[in-house]
């Protein structure tokens, strides 16, 4: 296969959405707040949260691509401004961020109050319905909660002066600009949460295993794996912790060697080799969860945690399989 089929076939795979009821839930938020603009009501914000890589992201892409610009005699419309707020935050580079997605020409030289302006007067300008910032979280700094305060405030000049709904997304502790401060607390409509899956709840594992045929799908290999399997989707589950995001990659990379070894199908040894190549450090100790014969599920990721489980946790959560497996007669990891 040349490399620009191989690049489009990971791209067409990269593309797949699925819907998932947490997704849609998320978007029925975000349109209510949308909605919200233009009743000459108060500017509210409706926070996004949860652990790195279970969909916050897809899930604003997904609905500003439902909600594109709209090209008028004089303006572009721009229905919704997303950003994403950059790492090491300050209100300065903020403010020069939104510039630089409303199309001015020069952010950089503006300081920070010219910067707010600009901001404000382009918002209007461009008739922006809503804003979404991700990775909401940058905002907040240091421990002090300093920061967060002072990104609560310009949050509420934004709600203040343009009467336009702001989404903020993020980790779970991007609460915290909202806690902080009383204003912006008053403006707030709640948060939507999407996590991690749980194996143990039905309803989450059968969404789960309905996300992962659906990537299959996308694979268009001539044999099917059947990657939503019980017995496959259990060990996605337990390298990804239940995070649509880590289940991507390693199904992504098991597609990428199966399409340079020219193999029609996915298998258990396949996935096996690209767990041991995508774990690093400490994560080298953990179970691989393509090579053992029985498997118990493991817990999904919590609100603020990344995939990898601490070494120590793992350990212990496979003692105490092993001992109740001894007890039980079977066999376990
Ligand atoms: N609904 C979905 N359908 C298909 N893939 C998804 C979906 N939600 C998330 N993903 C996958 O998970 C990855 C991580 O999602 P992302 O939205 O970036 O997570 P977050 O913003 O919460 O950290 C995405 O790049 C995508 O591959
Ligand atoms: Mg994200």
């Amino acid at each position: 296969m040349d490399w620009s089929e191989r690049s489009l076939r990971i791209a067409a795979f990269r593309d797949v959405y699925a819907v998932t009821r947490r997704a849609e839930e998320a978007e029925e938020r975000i349109r209510d707040l949308h909605l919200s603009h233009g009743t000459g009501q108060e500017g509210h914000c409706l926070l996004l949260v949860g652990p790195p890589g279970a969909g916050k992201s897809v899930a604003l892409r997904r609905y500003a691509a439902r909600h594109p610009d709209v090209e008028e005699q004089l303006r572009t419309h721009r229905r919704i401004l997303g950003i994403e707020v950059p790492p090491g935050c300050t209100l300065r580079s903020l403010a020069r961020t939104m510039l630089a997605a409303l199309g001015d020409v020069a952010p950089s030289r503006a300081n920070q109050v010219e910067a707010t302006k600009r901001v404000h007067t382009l918002l209007k300008a461009c008739g922006v319905e809503l804003v979404m910032m991700d990775e909401a979280h940058r905002l907040i700094h240091t421990d002090t909660d300093r920061i967060a305060y002072d990104a609560a405030d310009y949050i509420v000049g934004l709600l203040n002066t343009n009467l336009c709904p702001i989404v903020l997304a993020g980790q779970p502790h991007i609460e915290r600009v909202v806690t902080t401060n009383a204003q912006l607390g008053r403006r707030s409509v709640g948060e939507v949460y999407i996590g991690a899956y749980e194996w143990e709840d039905q309803d989450q594992r059968n969404e789960f295993r309905l996300v992962l045929n659906a990537l299959e799908q996308a694979l268009r290999l001539p044999f099917p794996f059947r990657l939503g399997s019980a017995e496959t989707a259990l060990r996605i589950h337990h390298f990804s912790r239940g995070l649509l995001g880590p289940a991507v990659l390693l199904i992504e990379e098991a597609f990428k060697l199966a399409l340079d070894r020219s193999l029609g199908a996915l298998s258990h040894p396949l996935f096996a080799e690209v767990v041991d190549r995508l774990r690093i450090g400490d994560g080298r100790r953990l179970v691989n969860p393509f090579v053992v014969e029985a498997l118990a599920p493991a817990p999904a990721a919590g609100r603020d945690e990344a995939v990898r489980p601490r070494v120590e946790e793992e350990s212990a959560r496979r003692q105490r399989r092993r001992r109740q497996a001894r007890s039980e007669g079977g066999h376990a990891d």
